[in-house]
């Protein structure tokens, strides 16, 4: 007698030459091991009453200052988490392997496509504790509060600087998340949005480590990166420093990031915590989230860096909730610390402190020290101190701030030869402090990678590409050629006239050279004999029609800038006013296709952009979404069009057809004076969730990405996207018997057992369940298969089904169609006898 199907269900979409799943049988990671169980954490929420600090007025930048700076001008209470004056507890000291190993950070796991290890750094944390415990076991209160307190706006080598003390040398902060900045001898990389787009945990990973190693070079303690804000605005201005409009996928690669940044010996820093979705009122504006969504959308990938081992987090200039982001005990204590378990610092953005009490709300400390800068003030140095004296706030918070600080320096084994500081990141030209030191190493080759890597291609008709031999070509816009005067003409990047390769702001650095489109392409094309010519006039439409008439290939480039608010570069105040290609693409693109009909477009862009003007030319055989690379842009867009590099990239957001599509907008309407608020109404629906809810059809979804060995099935592909957007298929010859139609779409895998002592043959029937929409039968047969089965045997068996098995006749539209709502099925030995369920998943 067979007992059969009870082992659990798999569905896959089904990928054509992809290995079907070895097995579906779960298993526990680590085995059976109970989990570790921490102390009961019952909430308590207590108010606290302090006097309050006119800090501007009063406070004062020294921790020896006197207790002046206190005055008793009002009383102020701020809910306060129960642990909030008491350090956090490691969250476990038992590791697990082989799933949880025990890690150090300059010893990561090694990267996995799928990773399956989870590092445990709380032994390491709790190694570094000690130490740091035993370090200012003698410190006065003024020293330890020095270790919390930057020396002021501009007062240091670096762009945040922590004092020496005794035996501790100080530490040096600098920016960015993609280089070291303002330095010399240093690898400008691919941007954070364009590792995001390779989708590649190895190069998300070896990007980390190459940058951690250039921060370790320079004797730079704590790189000021990765950003990891989510995209939610589309034209938010910093967007291209981060990974994307996805939690998951910018926490895969802000944990990839880490590690690697971490493994090269300085201490990563996660910012901006939290919400600083756009640069307009980033100081002044309040982002009202609901705990779900933070906790699913924006916090995620906070979550990821904690796990990663993150040493430091810079909370944002905004509000959250209505509490500045530096003061806030919901976000920094009660979820970094507490339910995170982070064991390292909390540091302030640039100014963004707001009170001396923030000391209690989880900030540790106060960057660049100052509370505006250069006003020789500070909300913690003798306030802090003060603070201390007076009792308001208590020794053991001092004592756990000061040892978060000085506990993540010896985690990363800074305290073990670690380089000093060697440049001066506020003055080019002192030849005292700036030793040039040469840490690019081999950095490029990975920049070029990554920058082809994390390139899409968007369309590719006609076998436009990849290029082949072409007698000649003409590269027409100024994306393509080198900026006028060099690659670091604009202060800060604020603006360009050549190739885009980084955005504007803090989150730069200064390109060592910058490879245009034309170096990269010319290079090839003498190698095959082609012929060059270009046009860098974006304004000369006439021209560059008659340049593009009558040439083999047509390449035609534009881009889209933004960057960080304290910069407007054209009217764009960090974030971007439209959604519009720069430098008059459009119309470039536009008189370009008219004349030539092998026009291919190139986009180096921050983010997404309206492109409906033009896609659908149909002179625009192939579309490049080039990103921010990085300074090898030009070498890595002529691999991916002569094919030297097959196209992989997969866009990290939705391309809409319209800006109104995308579910929250820009805010640009407020007083700075008064707090704007920006309520995020689309909760979870940011991005391709809102189009996939609200049934809007993008220009090209999240995800989407063409290689040359799929680039013939284009119109295949659209159909399939139609289709699953619940889309009729058109009628037409040989339409009902369509390839992709009826090709294997998804795979249901699941075991059979005999549990008895005879062999049999087994039929497993699979039955599909429409949705009520449908109008079908409650169950329908799509599939079944015959199984010999030898006794107490287990056999793994699948069933395909095809997008046809899933559709229904749509009599209007005369094709075949995907009913409106879930489909599920069952696997059954009979019709009414179903032993496991299951949903397709689109
Ligand atoms: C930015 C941070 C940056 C800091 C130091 C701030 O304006 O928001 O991302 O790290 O400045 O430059």
């Amino acid at each position: 007698m067979l007992s059969k199907l009870l082992s659990p269900l798999c569905i896959i979409p089904f990928v054509l030459g992809a290995p079907a799943p070895s097995a579906v049988t779960l298993s526990t990671p680590g085995g059976n091991v109970p989990a570790t169980i921490l102390g009961p954490y019952s909430p308590v929420t207590t108010s606290f009453s302090f006097p309050l600090t006119s800090a501007a007025s009063s406070a004062t930048s020294s921790a020896s200052a006197s207790t002046s700076g206190v005055s008793t001008t009002g009383v102020i209470t701020i809910p306060l988490s129960s642990y909030s004056f008491t350090p956090y507890p490691t969250p476990t000291l038992n590791p697990r392997p082989p799933i949880y190993p025990a890690t150090d950070p300059l010893n990561p796991p090694s990267v996995s496509s799928d990773p399956q290890v989870v590092p445990d750094f709380a032994p390491a944390w709790s190694a570094a504790y000690q130490k740091a415990k035993y370090l200012i076991s003698d410190y006065t209160i003024e020293e330890k509060v020095n270790i919390t307190t930057g020396v002021g706006w501009a007062k240091g080598l670096c762009i945040g600087n922590i004092p020496p003390n005794k035996n501790f040398p100080g530490l040096c902060l600098e920016d960015s998340p993609l280089a070291v900045r303002s330095v010399d001898y240093a690898t400008a990389f691919p941007a954070g949005i364009h590792v995001a787009s390779t989708w590649n945990r190895a190069l998300m990973r070896a990007r980390g480590l190459a940058l951690g190693q250039e921060f370790k070079g320079k004797g730079v303690n704590i790189a000021l990166g990765p950003m990891m804000n989510m995209g939610r605005i589309a034209q938010g201005g910093r967007n291209w420093e981060g990974f994307g409009a996805d939690p998951f996928l910018t926490g895969e690669s802000a944990y990839e990031t880490i590690l690697g940044l971490q493994n090269g010996g300085v201490q990563a820093t996660a910012k901006h915590f939290i919400n600083n979705e756009q640069e307009h009122f980033r100081t002044s504006e309040s982002s009202n989230v609901d705990d779900r969504t933070q906790h699913e959308i924006y916090a995620h990938p906070f979550l990821r860096s904690v796990m990663a081992g993150v040493s430091s987090v810079m909370c944002s200039y905004n509000l959250i909730n209505e509490t500045y982001a530096c003061n806030n005990d919901k976000m920094l204590n009660d979820i970094l610390k507490r339910e995170y378990g982070f064991q390292g610092f909390v540091q302030s953005d640039w100014q963004a402190t707001r009170s001396t009490l923030s000391a209690v709300a989880g900030l540790d400390m106060t960057m660049p020290g100052d509370t505006t800068f250069d006003s020789g003030d500070s909300y913690f140095g003798g306030n802090l101190t003060d603070y201390v004296n007076d009792g308001y706030i208590s020794m053991a918070r001092l004592d756990d701030m000061t040892t978060r600080i000085i506990a993540a320096w010896y985690f990363l084994h800074q305290d073990e030869a670690y380089p000093v500081t060697n440049f001066n990141a506020f003055n080019s030209k002192d030849e005292v402090n700036n030793k040039h030191v040469n840490v690019q190493a081999d950095h490029y080759k990975l920049v070029r990678e990554i920058g082809a890597a994390g390139t899409v291609l968007l369309k590719n008709e006609n076998g436009a590409l990849p290029l082949n031999k072409p007698r000649n070509l003409v590269l027409i816009g100024s994306d393509a050629g080198p900026g006028k005067f060099g690659p670091n003409e604009f202060p800060g990047q604020d603006g360009s006239d050549g190739i885009l390769a980084m955005g504007w702001g803090s989150g730069t650095g200064d390109f060592p050279y910058l490879i245009s489109p034309l170096e990269g392409i010319q290079e090839r094309a003498r190698q095959d004999g082609s012929s060059v010519f270009w046009d860098f006039d974006d304004w000369n439409t006439a021209l560059a029609g008659n340049m593009a008439y009558g040439e083999a290939v047509a390449l035609v480039f534009t881009n889209s800038d933004s960057g960080e608010g304290y910069i407007t570069v054209n009217g764009n105040k960090g974030d971007r006013k439209n959604l519009t290609a720069w430098h008059n693409g459009d119309d470039l693109i536009l008189a370009v296709a008219a004349q030539n009909n092998n026009t291919i477009v190139v986009v180096n862009s921050v983010g997404p952009l309206i492109i409906e003007p033009w896609i659908e030319h149909p002179n625009i055989t192939a579309v490049i979404w080039a990103g921010i690379q990085g300074q090898e842009a030009g070498n890595a867009i002529a691999d991916v069009l002569y094919g030297a590099y097959n196209p992989s990239g997969r866009l990290p957001y939705t391309i809409a057809k319209d800006v109104v599509d995308y579910p929250a907008q820009l805010i640009t309407k407020g007083s700075g004076s008064n707090i704007v608020t920006i309520d995020y109404t689309e909760g979870l629906f940011i991005d391709y969730r809102h189009f996939d809810q609200a049934n809007i059809i993008p220009r090209f979804e999240f995800g989407f990405g063409l290689s040359y060995t799929t680039s013939s099935d284009t119109d295949q592909e659209d159909l399939i996207t139609a289709w699953e957007y619940g889309k009729a298929s058109p009628i037409a010859e040989g339409s009902s018997t369509a390839l992709w139609l009826h090709e294997p779409a998804f795979q249901v895998t699941f075991e059979v057992t005999n549990t008895g002592p005879v062999s049999g043959t087994e039929i497993p029937q699979l039955y599909i369940h429409h949705p009520s929409s449908a109008s079908e039968p409650p169950s329908v047969l799509k599939g079944f298969t015959n199984v010999e089965i030898s006794p107490y045997d287990i056999k793994q068996v699948s069933i395909t089904l095809s997008r046809y098995d899933l559709s229904i006749w749509d009599v209007v539209a005369q094709g075949w169609r995907k009913p409106d709502g879930q489909i599920s099925l069952s696997i059954g030995a009979s019709s009414r006898d179903f032993r496991l369920q299951g949903d397709i998943p689109i």
